[in-house]
């Protein structure tokens, strides 16, 4: 499939939003690695995720669902497909008494800042985290003491026929960095939350934390999962095995916190993946404990 012939099936036509073609991936992920995307959209509005999708299924594409990126991983050689990046386009906000009701492409960050200025802390233990509310969602984000799952009373989201739906939290599937948004094809559109749980958060000592992990260098943040029962977390395992600031090619295991890998220039997926798989062999080797990937990794 071709450009020109992309545009003739107008994909272009049918969605609101932007469409670009030949889309760099590395400008949409926070490791800033991937090729190029076949088709790229930021839909406006939920028919143009519909039409995206049903585009997809008239020209048997695949096609997959991002945030800000900040947790994702695409192959050297791009996707050949429809990526659909929910971001600017639905960032409605709309709080009624202690119901938030938020779109998918709103940030963290724009969310902690608004509920500031009508004086609520609840999303503030979330600081620092750089993804999107759907992202955020479907990742389960958040710190030890809390997740983004703790705050949320109901998520829209369409099926992949279209169909929106509304799903209370108990049937989400939350657990820890887990939805059953990451294995269904359900994207994500909006959240409803409760605010003025009362949770005093200390901020100070959450900006601290934060500022603790690595910075300035491109980054998904934590790639593993901390192990489920075992008291030793993932970076502190693999500093023990002695990888911290160890590198592949432009990739490199953060010198600041072993559970970051960072991108020190050119790093290629390859590179990465070379690295995510000596660091499971090393620390595999001495504790038996198998890591869990945090980060996705998006193959077509
Ligand atoms: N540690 C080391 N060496 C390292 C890194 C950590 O010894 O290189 C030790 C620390 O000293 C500490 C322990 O490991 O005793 C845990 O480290 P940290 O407090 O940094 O927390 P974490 O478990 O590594 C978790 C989340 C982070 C979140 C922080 C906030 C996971 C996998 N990670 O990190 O979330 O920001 O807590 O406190 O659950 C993410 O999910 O992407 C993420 C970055």
């Amino acid at each position: 499939m071709n450009i020109s012939r992309a545009k003739r099936k107008g994909l272009d036509k049918r969605v609101k939003g932007m469409v670009k073609f030949k889309e760099k991936l590395e400008f949409h992920t926070s490791l800033r690695v991937g090729g190029e995307a076949e088709y790229f959209v930021v839909p406006e509005c939920y028919t143009d995720i519909k039409e995206s999708i049903a585009f997809a299924k008239q020209l048997h594409l695949p096609w997959v669902v991002i945030g800000n990126g900040t947790n994702i991983l695409f192959p050297d050689g791009g996707y050949r497909g429809i990526v659909i990046k929910i971001g600017p386009g639905l960032r409605e906000k709309e709080r009624r008494g202690n119901l938030l009701r938020l779109q998918a492409g709103e940030s963290l960050s724009r969310v902690i800042g608004y509920l500031r200025e009508q004086e609520f802390n609840d999303f503030d233990f979330l600081v620092g985290i750089p993804g999107t509310i759907g992202g955020a969602l479907a990742m389960n984000a958040g710190i030890p003491e809390g997740t983004i799952s703790d705050l949320v009373t109901q998520v829209k989201a369409l099926t992949d026929e279209g169909e929106l739906v509304i799903l209370k939290k108990a049937g989400c599937g939350f657990g820890y960095r887990r939805s059953l948004f990451q294995k269904n094809r359900l994207i994500i559109v909006e959240g409803e939350f409760k605010l003025g749980g009362g949770r005093d958060w200390n901020i100070a000592e959450l900006f601290e934390r934060r500022r603790r992990q690595p910075r300035g260098l491109p980054s998904p943040g934590c790639v593993f999962k901390n192990p489920a029962d075992y008291e030793i977390s993932a970076g502190e395992l693999i500093d023990i095995v002695g990888l911290k600031g160890y590198k592949i090619g432009g990739a490199a295991v953060s010198t600041q916190h072993a559970n970051f890998i960072v991108n020190r220039g050119g790093a290629s997926c390859v590179d990465i993946l070379r690295l995510i798989d000596l660091i499971r062999t090393r620390v595999y080797k001495e504790f038996r404990v198998d890591l869990e990937l945090e980060l996705e990794i998006i193959f077509n």
